[in-house]
C-alpha cells in the first residue's frame, strides 16, 4: 500500500498514545507520530537527503546514510544544512488522530 494524495488516516484513540515518538506502520510506510508546540505530527522515515531511513536513536532520529540527525518535535535537521523530515498534520477530532496527506 502507498499513501494517497487526500486521504486520512484514523490513528485511533488519542488516549492510546502516551509516548513520544511512537513508531506508526500504514501499509508499508512507516512513520514518527511526534508532539510538540504545534500539536501532533507524523514524520516520515525517509531521509530528505537522499532517501535513506530514519530511525529513532533515543534522544534525536538519525539517518545512518550520511549521518543527519533530527530533533523529536518536529523533526528539524539538527547537525546538517537547514532540513526537515517529511511531516504531515495530525489532527484530534471526536477524540481520535486523524492523519491527513492531503
Ligand atoms: S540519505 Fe539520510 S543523511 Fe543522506
Amino acid at each position: 500500500m502507498s499513501i494517497q494524495q487526500d486521504t486520512e488516516f484514523d490513528l485511533g484513540p488519542e488516549s492510546s498514545f502516551t509516548k513520544f515518538p511512537k513508531l506508526i506502520s500504514l501499509g508499508e510506510e512507516h512513520f514518527y507520530l511526534v508532539t510538540g508546540k504545534k500539536g501532533y505530527l507524523l514524520l516520515a522515515t525517509i531521509c530528505p537527503h537522499q532517501g535513506g531511513t530514519v530511525s529513532n536513536e533515543g534522544k534525536a532520529f538519525m539517518c545512518r546514510d550520511h549521518g543527519w540527525r533530527f530533533e523529536h518535535t518536529q523533526g528539524e535537521c539538527v547537525n546538517g544544512p537547514r532540513a526537515r523530515m517529511f511531516s504531515f498534520p495530525v489532527t484530534v477530532r471526536d477524540g481520535h488522530l486523524i492523519a491527513d496527506f492531503a
